[in-house]
Order: C-alpha cells, then structure tokens, then sequence
C-alpha cells in the first residue's frame, strides 16, 4: 500500500511540467532591449494563476495597483477568450505581463526530463511549477514576489487613530495604505506571511452588481476557524506569503516556498511561523481577505467552469475530497458571523465611483 502511493507520488512528481509561451514573443527584442537600458523595479510584485477570471482580475489589479503593487505576472491557464482581451490596457503600460501556459506538461516532461527533474526541483503540482517559474523568471526584478489567486486581496489595517491626537489621527486616515512602506520593516527577513480571514457570501444568491470588496462583508471569526477540521488538519494551508526574492530557494506551494539556508519568514509581529504561532491567526496590521464563495451564483459558475486550481488541493486530498463543493460553501456562510468592514472601507478609498469602462466591457464577455 505504502510503496504503491510511494509509486504513484514519484510518477506524479517525474511528469509535472508545462507549456509556456511568452506572449510577447514578437516584441520582446525591442522591449528587452529597452529595459536592460532603463530597469524598471517595482518594489513588489505579484505572480497570479487564473482561468477564466474575465470578471474579477480587473478589480484585483485596480484594488493592489491603488496600495502600492506596481507589476502583476498573470499565468493564463487556458481562459477562454484569454485574459488578454480584458487586459489590453494593462500590458500596453506593462503594469501586466501575461504568461500563457497549459496542462500539457506530460508531454514537455517527456522530451525534458532533465529540466523536470524532482530529485533537484521542487515540483508538486502544475501550480508549484508556474510559481517556480514567475521566481525563476521575473524574481530578480523586485524586492518582493506574492502569490495570491484573483479572489484574494491584501488588506492593510490603519492603527487606530490616537485620541488625542485629531489631527494626527486625520492625517494618518488620510494616507492611502502603501503596501511597499509597510513591506519595508520586513525586508530582513526570508518574507512575511500573511493570514487569511475568509468572507462568505454575505446574503448574496445572485452575483452583486458592484465590486468583489464592497459587495461581501460576512466573515469568519477567529475562534470559529479555528475548530475548522479543514484548518486543524492543515493551518499552513489558511495563510499566503510575501517572499523576499533574495531569499528564494526552489520550489512553492500556494501558501509558502522553500527558502534559502538563514531565510525565516515572519507574521506581521516578527514571529517565525511556528504551529503555535499559525494556529492563533493574527491578522492586526495586515490580512488577505479571501471571498472564498462570492454569490451562490458566482460559486456555482465557479464549479462549472473549474477554478484552474484549488487552494484547497492538499487539504482536499488529505481528507480524501476530490473538490470543494456546496459544503465547503455553506461551512463558510455559516461560519461567515462576523462583519468585515476593512475590505469595504479600503475599496470605497480606491475605488469606488471611479467607473472602470475595461471591466463593464469584461462582464460582458
Ligand atoms: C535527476 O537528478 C539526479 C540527481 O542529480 C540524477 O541522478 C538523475 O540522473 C537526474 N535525472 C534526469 C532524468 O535527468
Ligand atoms: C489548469 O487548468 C486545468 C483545467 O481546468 C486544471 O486541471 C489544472 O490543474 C490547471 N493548472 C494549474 C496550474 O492551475
Ligand atoms: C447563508 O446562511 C444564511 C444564514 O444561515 C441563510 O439564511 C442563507 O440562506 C445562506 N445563503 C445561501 C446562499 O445559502
Ligand atoms: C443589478 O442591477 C440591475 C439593473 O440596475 C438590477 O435589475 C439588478 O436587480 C441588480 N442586481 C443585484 C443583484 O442587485
């Protein structure tokens, strides 16, 4: 038994491999060119897997471009269309660089091998092989690299504002969250990692007409996570990470990579990840809010169109689930007691009556 899932598990690991096609192939000379002249370095940037978000990358690029984010490295997992004809603005200014890339990896494992070699890479699954590649690829351009799907959003929390102090109080209320200044204190170490707080449906059957944050409010409780099987089997699996590029060594799962020899990551108070550190969820200064249901109608689209990947891929398997499903959508809604507002809040800064006409196009793809 134990030899056979031994079997199973390296057979899976030695055919792990993908196609990828730079979508610019016919103008990277003269744009290569130019930028090893004039290195553009955004301080911070992110590696996105998607397929088929037409309807929601547009406010998950609008929302971390406003807090400081200034490149997104978007993998294209066989969207149809392809993300690009919602994207166009996008890659023209080269706030996006789209990657194409599909699951004929057994193929490119065959004529490869050598470059797909698990006894040397850290490969786990076709998602741990793109974000191995947005490292390999883009990581010596920024300072930071995150991972983070479509449906997650990095919220910085204000301090409270003194009381006695109106006028510093306003003032700090009145600067705009900066994601890279907040990074800053955190460049010492290996990266920072950053835990989830999940939001439910919020009420919501059919898909609201604004934006993901404004719309979905409801969330869960710390104590209430906390007794999940989901999270007690695997709490690793319920935070995302920030890593330093200097830092990374080969390899990550959705949540955490390898790091080089001396790199530790942190939480947003210094402390390494330990069990008993991951299983308190802090989420004071800085969390990822994860619609991890949206509308029961977004949800079931969801499901039929396939997610492309699931965060909850070895959670699912060590429990024996092949996917998600309307239990996990219906634990989130009942757990989901809370209330939220630091999403809200943060999109009515950024965004809110600021019309978009690219994502009005986008919904009507
Ligand atoms: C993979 O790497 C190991 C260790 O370096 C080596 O022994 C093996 O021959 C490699 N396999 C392939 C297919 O390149
Ligand atoms: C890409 O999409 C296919 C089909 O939906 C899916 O099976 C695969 O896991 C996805 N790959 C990644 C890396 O997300
Ligand atoms: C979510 O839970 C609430 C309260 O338990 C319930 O009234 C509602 O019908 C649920 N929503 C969906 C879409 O199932
Ligand atoms: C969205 O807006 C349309 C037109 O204004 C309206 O008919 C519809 O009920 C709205 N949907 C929701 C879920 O609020």
């Amino acid at each position: 038994m134990g030899l056979l899932a031994n079997c199973r598990r390296s057979l899976l690991l030695s055919i792990v491999a993908l196609l990828w096609i730079d979508s610019s192939s016919s103008e990277s000379t003269q744009f290569t060119l130019s930028r090893a002249e004039k290195p553009v370095h955004a301080y911070i940037a992110v590696c996105v897997l998607a397929k088929n978000e037409h309807l929601y990358i547009r406010e998950f690029i609008r929302y971390h471009h406003w807090i400081g984010i200034d490149k997104f490295y978007i993998w294209d997992n066989q969207s149809r269309p392809p993300l690009a004809d919602v994207l166009q603005d996008h890659v023209a200014s080269s706030l996006v660089e789209l990657v194409y890339f599909s699951d004929s990896w057994r193929a490119d494992a065959a004529l490869f091998p050598s470059m797909y070699n698990t006894s040397t890479r850290t490969f786990m699954s076709p998602q741990a092989w793109a974000y191995d590649n947005c490292f390999r690829m883009f990581g010596h351009r920024h300072t930071f690299l995150a991972l983070l799907d479509p449906d997650e959003f990095l919220v910085l929390k204000q301090p409270s504002p003194p009381q006695q102090q109106p006028a510093a109080a306003a003032a700090l209320a009145a600067a705009a969250p900066h994601l890279p200044t907040f990074l800053a204190q955190y460049e010492p170490y290996g990266g920072l990692v950053v835990h989830w707080q999940l939001v439910g449906p919020s009420g919501h059957v059919r898909r609201p007409n604004g934006s993901t944050m404004e719309s979905y409010t409801q969330c869960v409780p710390r104590a209430s996570l906390q007794r999940w099987t989901l999270f007690r089997a695997i709490p690793l699996g319920f935070l995302k990470s920030i890593t330093a590029t200097r830092c990374y060594q080969q390899g990550c799962n959705p949540h955490l990579c390898d790091l080089k020899p001396g790199c530790k990551y942190v939480n947003e108070a210094f402390l390494e990840p330990s069990a008993p550190v991951v299983r308190a969820l802090q989420w004071d200064r800085i969390a990822v809010f994860h619609y991890a249901t949206r509308s029961a109608e977004d949800y079931k689209a969801k499901m039929v169109r396939g997610s492309g990947h699931s965060q909850f891929l070895e959670a699912n398997r060590a429990l024996k689930r092949t996917h998600r499903g309307w239990r996990y959508f219906n634990l989130v809604n009942d757990t989901a007691t809370d209330t939220c507002l630091e999403g809200k809040q943060a999109w009515e800064r950024c965004c809110a009556g600021k019309r978009d006409v690219m994502e009005d196009a986008a919904g009507k793809v």
